[in-house]
């Protein structure tokens, strides 16, 4: 690890979404991904909760010599971020997922077009979504969809179970019945969801993690030295392994109690 290194944080498994999508794009940076196992999920703790864990992290990656840190939750950028950022601000450069994508979440819809958000709780509750894609066009119709119970199916690879299906499906009918031009996947356990998510309901996704993989790229100098991934977790490293192999060959989670 050296002063180069970018920090990804998130509950868990979840934030691997969006460093799949760095990677491909920058394989030649060095990368430490910290899951908060221990804590998942986030999206139905409180605020202060949410707050606490998330502060942990970012003295975790200051500790390391971190310089960068990506949220790579919804949830931490929605209910977290405020209240961090003017305390970390000289000390790490912070990447929060909702404001730094909502510009794009609604590229190429027009007025009234309708855009669902699937969320955790907290994020819905947050509105941060709502408040920031408004920033950008007030006559977009929001519609917000608290999804608890998606990250427990990712989190234990509970995909096929019927009972999966059946909430999956139940959530995607609200955005149907809204007639939703496009849906965000406003929290990055979700694109591990996907497959079942088009077979439902065929409408366009927009996974922010593509467009923050390509922000951060625009931010930084290229360099030619040989990256690196490197992964902690604050619980259950064998569970975490099994998971991230949808994305990385990863061989070792380290356990970290910070
Ligand atoms: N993956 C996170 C998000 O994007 C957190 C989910 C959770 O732990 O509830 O919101």
């Amino acid at each position: 690890m050296n002063n180069s290194s970018i920090g990804l944080l998130d509950s868990g498994v979840g934030g691997l979404s969006v460093l799949s999508e760095l990677y491909k794009i920058m394989p030649n940076q060095n990368y430490v991904f910290f899951g908060d196992t221990k804590n998942v999920p986030y999206g139905t703790k409180s605020p202060e909760e949410i707050f606490s864990y998330t502060k942990n992290i970012l003295d975790f990656f200051i500790s390391k010599k971190i310089k960068i840190a990506i949220f790579a939750c919804n949830t931490t950028s929605a209910v977290a971020y405020d209240r961090l950022k003017e305390h970390f601000e000289d000390k790490i450069k912070i990447y929060p997922l909702i404001q730094s994508v909502a510009k794009y979440t609604i590229e190429g819809l027009k007025d009234n077009d309708t855009v669902a958000i699937l969320a955790t709780k907290a994020t819905i509750n947050s509105k941060k979504y709502n408040n920031e894609i408004k920033k950008y066009n007030p006559n977009i119709n929001i519609i917000g969809i608290d999804c608890t119970g998606f990250v427990e199916i990712v989190e234990n690879r509970l995909y096929e179970n019927p009972q999966s299906i059946e909430l999956i499906k139940s959530k995607l009918e609200i955005a149907r019945n809204h007639n939703a031009k496009r849906i965000i996947l406003g929290c990055t356990h979700y694109p591990y969801l996907k497959k079942h998510f088009k077979n439902i309901l065929d409408v366009e996704y927009f996974n922010p993690a593509n467009t923050l993989a390509k922000i951060i790229k625009n931010d930084l100098n290229n360099n030619n030295q040989k990256g690196t991934l490197k992964f902690y977790v604050s619980k259950n490293p064998d569970g975490f392994i099994k998971s991230a192999k949808t994305f990385f060959n990863v061989e070792k989670a380290s356990l970290i109690d910070i």
